[in-house]
């Protein structure tokens, strides 16, 4: 209902291009959806989250400067920052919110927002970030055994001591939250890191063998979730006879995603911010078997699951260390659904991947972040930093001003993207009475050179019929006139380099002559926004 509400208001106001009368800040973030795309609604409109992402240890108040300014250095708008639970209460009960509030106050001074990454319970699959008062309590807070008694480096889903403790916590961070945090410096928070179990599909314990034996939920019986899962349709049975050869993993997805989705629920009963659970990915081109990755965090092949077990989750986001574009462009696409925004809180820190922005927001998803943006105590010089960042920065620095366009196009559809590939190959999108033709190198005219990495990206705005707003870097856009065009000569009637502020197009030159003719504008490595008018003769 709240959602339903939030859609019909932004709705109007996209179309009025009208403002909320009470003042942006009384806004609380949420997440909107409409014919299966979405947004990510801040100060009342859609917000595109530019982000980086903290190292783990980086979340301390010395540590801080260095995070800022590596924020800075990227152009970023969000900063993704974990708290930590062995921090927030070591003691049992007793809460420390002073790192909540020191993020608070120097995010504001920097004019980024916040998402907090809540590391309790699971971070990477582990319970590291327990309190220490858990760690030395196994038998109340004990981890996996397992299939052959062996010990395993992983919390158990199927005991309630654990998340009986994780659901106060959670529950005690959201309410000072809501107290702390009347600006909504912080727009989303991420329950937990990369859950689920590395080295046992699941927990071979006596406790959770005998759930494992007892009956598969209503939840997971319902028509739509069997369907989902490629299962046919039972009305009841044990997971084995259910689910056959994936049932321990199923058994271990809904356990984690049951345990979060209790937290997450006690979270945003106190405060309802967007909560997400991020995923450590599996191969999506081979399915691979559940003991070469987590098994029971959000993997594509058990999303149903975790809708199923945490309708307090909004969303489960791919973290994406994969390389080559079939495999990524293929995870983009398993996690952009209409249940599910589209969200990368962690790409790795490597130039090829900077190029995904432009798929997230072609897409209408809600926002990007490489990981380990800032130097970790390592004491690297500013130049060094600046190139490690560079790829990122520069898509950033481009998109900062726009972001608020983007984030609305994105949602109403209007974008379309590519990105280069392994073989460089150009590329197609059809734009109705027009199909824009892409091609990637860094030459100049009739020089065009492949480029060294497949760095090349853009983006295509269609703000009507024959005016396009085109972004990219490293490739050339040319034009065919089609469908009602189709055979007619063509011309450009005008190509604008410029960038949008305060909502406008602002003109830095009219790009003509040797910059438009033989096709079209060819772009460099930095990422340039064009407006360009097409016309038939
Ligand atoms: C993914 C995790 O979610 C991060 O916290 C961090 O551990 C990175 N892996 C390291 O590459």
């Amino acid at each position: 209902m709240r959602k339903a509400i939030a859609l019909f208001f932004v709705l109007f106001l996209l179309a009025t291009g009208r403002s909320f009368s009470q003042g942006p800040s009384a806004m609380m973030p949420a997440i909107i959806e409409k014919d299966g795309r979405h947004a990510l609604l801040v100060d009342g409109k859609p917000f595109l989250i530019l982000g980086g992402q903290a190292h783990n240890s980086s979340a301390w108040p010395g540590m801080l400067p260095q995070l800022w300014s590596a924020i800075g250095e990227l152009h970023a708008n969000t900063l993704e920052v974990p708290i930590y639970w062995e921090q927030v209460e070591a003691s049992p009960g007793k809460f420390d919110f002073s790192l909540i509030d020191t993020l608070l106050v120097q995010a504001r001074q920097h004019k980024v927002r916040l998402v907090l990454l809540w590391f309790a319970t699971w971070k990477n699959g582990s319970n590291h970030y327990m309190p220490e008062w858990m760690k030395r309590d196994a038998a109340k807070y004990p981890n996996i055994t397992g299939s052959k008694g062996q010990p395993v480096d992983s919390p158990s889903p199927n005991t309630e001591a654990a998340a009986e403790a994780d659901t106060k916590a959670f529950a005690a961070v959201m309410r000072y939250l809501k107290r702390a945090d009347p600006k909504h410096t912080v727009i989303m928070v991420q329950v937990e890191n990369e859950p689920g179990a590395w080295d046992s599909v699941r927990d071979y314990s006596a406790p959770a063998q005998k759930l494992f034996e007892g009956q598969v939920p209503a939840e997971l019986l319902k028509p739509g979730v069997l369907k989902a899962l490629n299962v046919p349709a039972v009305t009841g049975g044990s997971w084995q006879k259910v689910f056959g050869n994936n049932a321990d993993e199923y058994f271990q997805a809904w356990s984690v995603a049951r345990f979060i989705g209790q937290v997450a629920a006690a979270g945003k009963a106190e405060y309802p911010l967007p909560l997400y659970v991020n995923a450590a990915l599996r191969d999506p081109l081979t399915n691979p078997s559940a003991t070469t990755y987590e098994s029971g965090g959000p993997t594509d092949n058990v999303i149903p699951i975790w809708k199923a077990a945490a309708p307090a989750v909004d969303l489960v986001a791919p973290d994406i260390y994969l390389s080559g574009s079939e495999r990524i462009l293929k995870v983009i696409d398993l996690y952009d659904r209409p249940d599910n925004a589209l969200f990368v809180p962690e790409a790795g820190l490597s130039p090829e991947r900077a190029k995904y922005l432009y798929t997230v927001i072609a897409r209408g998803g809600i926002g990007f972040s490489p990981f380990g943006v800032d130097d970790n105590g390592r004491g690297a010089t500013k130049t060094e930093i600046a190139e490690r960042l560079a790829p990122f920065a520069q898509d950033y620095r481009m998109a900062a001003p726009m972001m608020r366009e983007l984030a609305k196009w994105g949602f109403e559809g209007k974008i379309r993207a590519v990105v280069e590939r392994e073989d460089h190959a150009g590329q197609t999108i059809d734009l109705g009475a027009w199909q824009a033709v892409i091609s990637f190198g860094t030459g100049a005219r009739n020089t065009d050179q492949v480029n060294a990495q497949s760095t090349g990206k853009a983006m295509i705005v269609q703000l009507d019929e024959n005016t396009f707003i085109l972004i990219g870097a490293l490739c050339h856009f040319t034009f065919r006139p089609a469908g009602k065009n189709a055979g007619r000569a063509w011309q450009y009637l005008k190509v604008e380099e410029g960038q949008y502020e305060n909502g406008a197009f602002k003109l830095l030159r009219i790009l003509n002559g040797d910059e438009t003719d033989w096709g079209g504008p060819r772009l460099g490595a930095a990422p340039t926004v064009l407006r360009a008018t097409l016309i038939v003769r």
